[in-house]
This record gives C-alpha cells, sequence and structure tokens, in this order.
C-alpha cells in the first residue's frame, strides 16, 4: 500500500519532492514540539524528525493505517521513541494553549471542508512566535485560472511513464468527492481572521503551494 502510494503522489503531484523541501526550508529552526496534520505514509513526517533530531512530534491522521506506517517507519529509523501517531479527524482535535513551536501539513488540508475552525484552533495550540507551514492543493483565483492549473496538472499526469488514463479518472472522482480547495486570498484571510499575524506563500507550482502563517 505504501509502495502504491509513494510511487502514485509522485506520479500525480508535480514536483512533490521539491515542495516538501521547500516547506522544509522555511520551518522555524528551533521547533521543539512539532504538530503534523496528515502523516499518510510518513513522507513529510521522516524529514521532520530528520531535520528537527531534538523535537517530539506528535502525527495525526484520520486513516489508523496511515498512522501505523508512519510509526513503523519512523521506529526503523530509530527515530520511534520522539514521535507519537494520533488516529483522528483534524475537526476533532483538541490540545492545550500553546502546545507546539509548529503545525506543519502536507497535502492534507484540502480535506478539511472548513478550515475557519481548524485555523483558530491551530493559532491556539501554538505557542506566541509559533509557525503553522503547509504545502497544499489550493484553488486558482478565477475559474480561467483554475482551468489553465487543472489542464497543467492533467498534462503531467498523462506524461509518460505517470498515470493511466485509469489513475486520473480515480484521482478525478476522489477529488470531486472529498476535496475542498480554496485560493490563496481565502486562505490569507481565514488564518488573518484565525489571529496569525503574518502570512506568505514561499513556493507555488500551479495549484499546489507552500503557505506559512506566524502566530503573533
Ligand atoms: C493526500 S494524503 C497526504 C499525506 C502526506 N502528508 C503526504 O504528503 O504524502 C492526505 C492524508 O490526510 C488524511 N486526512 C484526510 N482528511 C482528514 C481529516 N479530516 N482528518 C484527519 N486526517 C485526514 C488522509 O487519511 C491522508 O493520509
Amino acid at each position: 500500500m505504501a509502495a502504491n502510494y509513494d510511487s502514485l503522489i509522485r506520479r500525480a503531484v508535480p514536483r512533490y519532492d521539491e515542495m516538501i523541501e521547500r516547506l522544509v526550508s522555511h520551518l522555524p529552526v528551533d521547533a521543539l514540539r512539532i504538530l503534523e496534520l496528515g502523516c499518510g505514509t510518513g513522507n513529510l513526517t521522516l524529514r521532520l524528525l530528520e531535520q528537527f533530531p531534538s523535537a517530539r512530534i506528535v502525527t495525526v491522521d484520520a486513516a489508523p493505517e496511515m498512522t501505523s506506517l508512519a510509526a513503523a517507519r519512523a521506529r526503523e529509523r530509530g527515530w520511534g521513541a520522539r514521535l507519537e501517531c494520533l488516529t483522528a479527524r483534524f475537526e476533532d482535535l483538541s490540545f492545550a494553549p500553546g502546545s507546539f513551536d509548529l503545525v506543519a501539513s502536507c497535502m492534507s488540508l484540502h480535506h478539511v471542508k472548513d478550515k475557519r475552525p481548524l485555523y483558530r484552533g491551530i493559532n491556539a495550540w501554538l505557542r506566541p512566535g509559533g509557525w503553522l507551514c503547509f504545502a497544499d492543493q489550493l484553488l486558482g483565483a478565477t475559474p480561467e485560472i483554475q482551468s489553465e492549473f487543472w489542464r497543467a496538472w492533467l498534462a503531467f499526469c498523462r506524461e509518460p511513464g505517470h498515470c493511466t488514463e485509469e489513475e486520473i479518472a480515480s484521482l478525478e472522482a476522489h477529488a470531486a468527492a472529498h476535496d475542498h480547495y480554496e485560493p490563496l486570498t481565502s486562505h490569507f484571510r481565514m488564518l488573518e481572521e484565525a489571529g496569525f499575524a503574518t502570512m506568505d506563500c514561499v513556493w507555488r507550482n500551479h495549484m499546489y503551494a507552500v503557505v506559512v502563517g506566524g502566530h503573533q
């Protein structure tokens, strides 16, 4: 399952590894308490454990097979003691105020329909001066921009060695059923309403973006 997932995400998300590296390069260097939203098979989780050797990481995913796999991969590398894996929905999370220095996420927040309560929660869970940093798929600002993004994504999927037409149909059906994309300006507005003081988009490739928000 992991091999399939990790192969598909790289064949269906243009410049996936570059996006993760750009996210990691914008994380605050002194983070010791990190919350990750949506570990999946643990691609970002393992990078966080590697990048922050003194940090403790709590990672959350609604799918128990994903949290077990991320935990197993961390244990294999000797990092298991620094990782706590919670099987839960982001919408149901609750932590004490100021619990984390950093909240990070990759390709997971677009699964949340109404991001406003989650952004308010994240702002409360961060310590003053903490950061939310995420990579995700966004909506174009106009229908024309969005259709150009989608056209470019389909062209990437159809490159030799990438996705079959069956996989593309399945990805499009999954997106229609489960994904809730927002334009960058909406993310900024929701982050500001949630109490974030600083916001930027530090990397962009068509639909895909790395966004950072600083707690005041
Ligand atoms: C596309 S995967 C990304 C995983 C990983 N971060 C990566 O880059 O490969 C999205 C993950 O978010 C999880 N997820 C989706 N909606 C969720 C929710 N509402 N609460 C918790 N986990 C959720 C899914 O189970 C899945 O593992």
